[in-house]
């Protein structure tokens, strides 16, 4: 507690001492790695009681696709709820590769309180419109967002909880990612450029054209769609059919192909009728010790989600990162159930 309530005092005097003061002050409640103090508060149980909103934590597993669903899912529950909800710093890190930091705005739950390890959440794996509908879960509990208990899978996929209620907070989040975010480094602007030079290629008009993105994820999810739910990965003629779909639906197509496996999009996608353009970010990735796979540059998924979801419409393939790529987009999305016209785009 004393310690904390130092921090403020601390802060001022360290601009002009020395490593040894910090490490003398700085420990692993009160710093970050850098030996940097920064604000964080004890959360104290004899303040929580049931009246205080519902605290909510929550960890994503994997890269991208699935950190910034946990982060916006969060956010929205905030949003919606009044509950208190906070993400962990690996979210945030992928959040801020993406958005500016003005827009992530959302706490990290151990830079928030200083002792989060004495926090005893319960895990909550019901049903999600149950956590949205539920008052009695809005106020005095602490939950853990679907973890992993006791070797039980855990984690939120939006497709296992199709409702009324999810529906409408993901337009929700949907419409403030695209009205109240901002993406870093002026990479809209970047892309668009990009796709006008598409046009130009092929002399169209710019006006006249319709983008269709196509998002090819590989890498680690054959892998997880085998030992998860036996299917087998989406193929070449996946992709060249979808693409004929939308060359006989709409005029002046233009396709733009984002891939976790580059090589592999450009021998399967026919790209003989000149309309099919690859992106050129070429993302690699590696794989840890711990058989994870990682980005070996964040900044090629950064660029073809911008590039993919400023298209018009989508094919897309599997994985929340495609998810991402068919709702900020915003148009139709070609899947292997079928096309998908969203809601607002039906008559
Ligand atoms: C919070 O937890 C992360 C691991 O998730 C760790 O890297 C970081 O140093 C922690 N921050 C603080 C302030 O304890
Ligand atoms: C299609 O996408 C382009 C590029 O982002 C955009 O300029 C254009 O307004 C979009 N067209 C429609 C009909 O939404």
């Amino acid at each position: 507690m004393m310690k904390c309530l130092l921090v403020p005092i601390l802060a001022l005097l360290l601009t002009s001492t020395s490593t040894t003061v910090q490490a003398q002050f700085c420990n692993k409640e009160s710093c970050t790695e850098d030996n940097v103090i920064r604000s964080c508060k004890n959360f104290d149980y004899a303040t929580f009681n049931k009246n205080s909103p519902t605290i909510i934590y929550g960890e994503a597993a994997g890269r991208f696709g699935n950190q910034f669903l946990g982060y916006m899912v969060l956010f929205q529950l905030r949003r919606q709820l009044g509950v208190d909800s906070y993400i962990n710093k690996e979210a945030q890190n992928y959040m801020l590769r993406y958005f500016t930091a003005e827009s992530v705005t959302m706490p990290v739950l151990n830079e928030t309180f200083c002792n989060s390890e004495i926090m005893r959440f319960q895990p909550y794996n019901g049903p999600f419109k149950d956590l949205i509908n539920g008052d009695h879960l809005h106020k005095g509990k602490m939950l853990n967002f679907y973890p992993t208990v006791d070797g039980v899978r855990g984690g939120y996929r939006p497709e296992d909880h199709v409702s009324k209620e999810q529906e409408a907070f993901q337009i929700e989040y949907v419409r403030y990612i695209k009205e109240e975010m901002q993406w870093r480094n002026g990479i809209i602007e970047k892309v668009q450029r990009r796709l006008l030079g598409y046009a130009r290629k092929l002399k169209k008009k710019p006006k006249e054209v319709t983008y269709i993105g196509v998002h090819v994820r590989r890498t680690d999810h054959l892998e997880f769609m085998k030992s998860l739910y036996d299917m087998d990965p989406l193929d070449g003629d996946y992709y060249n059919d979808a693409i004929e779909y939308f060359r006989e639906e709409y005029d002046n197509t233009i396709f733009v192909v984002g891939a976790d496996d580059m090589p592999w999009a450009k021998e399967n996608i026919d790209a003989s009728k000149g309309d099919v353009f690859f992106s050129e970010s070429n993302p690699t990735f590696y794989q840890t010790e711990e058989g994870i796979w990682e980005d070996h540059d964040q900044e090629a998924a950064v660029y073809d989600l911008a590039l993919l979801t400023n298209c018009n419409h989508t094919v897309i393939s599997r994985g929340t990162y495609s998810m991402w790529v068919a709702l900020l987009s915003g148009g139709e999305y070609y899947t292997e159930y079928g096309t998908i016209v969203p809601p607002h785009l039906q008559e």
